[in-house]
Order: structure tokens, then C-alpha cells, then sequence
């Protein structure tokens, strides 16, 4: 099968175009027919080495944790599936190496779920890590409620553009940051409020405004932007940071709540997503649609942290 790899960690020319094996499902397992691979920042960051500390890689990686495709062999002992059907699924596995840059991937079948219908692949393949980040993320460590407010940091990237829409449909009032230019945007998606976090004084003016703060913050940045969060938060406030471990820490011990989230993979709230995908309260934008080959070009708009929405990658026609 054609996969994309790389045989050591770097920028983005060690991507190569190679001829692999065509793997076979174990266990469990079923192959799914790659149609699209979404791509995310994490694809640059395993590339670059980032996570060889925290997770065992092995060379050649083929990069990419997201796929939408069918299933086309089926392992021992899986029952929920069949050869056709038309899925989706975040495939992290416990270690990088076979990921959905590639033909064929297999995966756990516990963890997949039928792609929306009224979804393409390419749609389909933006969802899973950052659907499940924002899933995750809001409402099982946020507990978000219905009427509460919500800060979403970075609303028009990959993970913010879903927690938008995901608190909107739980009935949060939401507040999204992004640049002037993505308002509209926001606005589209279902964005209550929207704030330019390159305004100066944009952080005073809104505690101002809203003196009982958030009820919940989402961080899809870190850095000053966690920092600048906390004065932001009602007194029952809580923070969620899917890039700042060890601050969330420190901030609970100080008595905020405060959670750092790292998504994991999950067939039944992927199922979730596709029901909110077939109501209609859940959308995909494209920023770009590349074949696989221009796997090194979508890791150049990926790293430019100004993505609208998703990046995919087109593995069939
Ligand atoms: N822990 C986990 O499980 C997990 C899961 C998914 C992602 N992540 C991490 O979370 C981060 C976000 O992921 P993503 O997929 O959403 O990234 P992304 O799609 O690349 O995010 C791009 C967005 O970030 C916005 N942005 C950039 N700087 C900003 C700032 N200072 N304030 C507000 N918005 C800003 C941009 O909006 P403008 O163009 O308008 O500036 C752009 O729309 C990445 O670092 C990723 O690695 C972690």
C-alpha cells in the first residue's frame, strides 16, 4: 500500500511517499479502507520528535491519528462490524507507527463508529480528535451546564471550532476568541460573543463586563492565554486546557478547579457526534482538501497556527 512516512524525526522534508505492506487486523480489530485522513498539529509535533518522551514511537512512522473510510477486512472476534461499512475513528494507538497517512490502517473495533451519512469522507475525517477533544474536554472534565457562560480560546481553530458548536447545542452562552478576520466566522458556528485577542485591553474590558466572570474557560492555547484566563472565572469557575498540565495542576492545589485533558479515543461518544453531525448541530469547514502526497504542504498550514476549521488529507478519489 502507498503511505506517507517518515525514517527519523525533522521538518517537514523527512515526509516521504513509500510502498508498505498492507497491514492485517488483529484481534479485534477490523482494516479500514483509508479514503481521508484528517491532519492536526500533533502530526508536526510526532514529526519533529515532540512526543518521543511521552509515548513509544517506532520508525518508519506513518503519521496521522484521524481516518474516515471503509471497512475492508474484519480480525477474529469482532462481531459489530462488516466488511462496507462506511466508518470514521481517531486510531491513537499505544505506540506511533502505523497511523492514517496510508491506503489501509487497522484499529481496535471498539473505538470506531459509523461516519455521519450526511458527512463526505473528507468531512468525516476532520471530526474525530478534535470532536473528541472538544467532547472531552466541555463536558466530561468542564461539566458544562446549560445557561452557563463559556470562554472557548482559539474558537476558529480545529478543537474551538467544535466546542462552539458542541456548548451552543448544550445551551452554554459562548464566547470564542480568534482574530478579527474569523468573527464572522464564529458568528456562523454559533458563537454567542466574539473577542479579538490581539485587541489591547480586551482581557480587562470583558472582565468588566461580565463581573460574576466565566463559568467555564476552554484553553486551546496556553501559555499567557491560560494565565490571562484565570482572573476571568466566576467563583465556582473552572478551567480546561487540553496543552498545560502541569499550571492546571498547580492552579487546583491553589483551589480553581482546573483540568488538563488528553483525548482519548472512543466509539461511543465518536457515535454521539455523529448523531449531532445527522441533526445538523454539527458542521466540518474545510480550509483544505490535499491529496497524500501533499502531506508535507498541509503540515506547512497546519504549523502555521492559523488554520480555519480542518485540514485533510484525500487518500481515494
Ligand atoms: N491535549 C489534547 O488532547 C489535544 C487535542 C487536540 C489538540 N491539542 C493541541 O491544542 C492546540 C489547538 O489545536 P487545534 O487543532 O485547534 O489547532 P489549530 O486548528 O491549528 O488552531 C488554529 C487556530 O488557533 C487560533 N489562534 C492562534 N493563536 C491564537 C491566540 N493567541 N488566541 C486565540 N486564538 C488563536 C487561530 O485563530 P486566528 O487565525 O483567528 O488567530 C486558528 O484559527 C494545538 O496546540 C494542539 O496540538 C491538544
Amino acid at each position: 500500500m502507498k503511505a506517507v512516512i517518515l525514517n527519523a524525526y525533522g521538518g517537514r522534508d523527512v515526509l516521504e511517499v513509500a510502498e508498505l505492506p498492507k497491514p492485517e487486523p488483529g484481534n479485534g480489530e477490523v482494516r479500514i479502507e483509508v479514503w481521508a485522513a484528517g491532519v492536526n498539529p500533533v502530526d508536526w509535533k510526532i514529526r519533529e520528535g515532540y512526543l518521543h518522551d511521552r509515548l513509544p514511537c517506532e520508525f518508519p512512522i506513518i503519521p496521522g491519528w484521524d481516518v474516515a473510510g471503509r471497512i475492508d477486512a474484519v480480525g477474529p472476534e469482532v462481531t459489530q462490524w462488516e466488511e462496507g461499512d462506511e466508518v470514521y475513528a481517531y486510531v491513537r494507538k499505544p505506540v506511533i507507527q502505523h497511523g492514517a497517512y496510508a491506503e489501509y490502517v487497522t484499529f481496535d473495533a471498539a473505538h470506531i463508529a459509523r461516519k455521519p451519512n450526511n458527512f463526505s469522507f473528507e468531512e468525516a475525517a476532520s471530526v474525530p480528535l478534535a470532536a473528541l477533544t472538544a467532547y472531552q474536554s466541555l463536558f466530561d472534565a468542564g461539566k458544562l451546564q446549560p445557561g452557563e457562560q463559556v470562554l472557548i480560546h482559539a474558537a476558529a481553530g480545529g478543537v474551538g471550532g467544535f466546542a462552539v458548536q458542541l456548548a451552543r447545542a448544550a445551551g452554554a452562552i459562548v464566547w470564542g476568541t480568534a482574530s478579527e478576520a474569523n468573527h464572522v466566522y464564529l458568528k456562523e458556528l454559533g458563537a454567542d460573543h466574539v473577542l479579538d485577542y490581539h485587541e489591547v485591553g480586551v482581557w480587562d474590558r470583558l472582565r468588566e463586563s461580565m463581573p460574576d466572570g466565566m463559568d467555564l474557560i476552554y484553553d486551546c492555547i496556553g501559555g499567557e492565554t491560560f494565565e490571562q484566563s484565570i482572573p476571568l472565572l466566576s467563583t465556582k469557575g473552572r478551567i480546561v486546557s487540553i496543552l498545560e498540565p502541569t499550571r492546571c495542576q498547580a492552579l487546583t492545589e491553589q483551589g480553581t478547579p482546573a483540568f488538563y485533558v488528553f483525548v482519548e479515543p472512543s466509539g461511543p461518544q465518536l457515535a454521539k457526534l455523529s448523531a449531532f453531525a445527522e441533526s445538523g448541530k454539527l458542521k466540518s469547514h474545510l480550509a483544505a482538501v490535499l491529496p497524500l502526497e501533499d502531506a508535507a504542504r498541509a503540515h506547512e498550514l497546519i504549523e502555521s497556527l492559523h488554520t480555519r476549521g480542518k485540514i485533510v488529507l484525500k487518500v481515494r478519489e
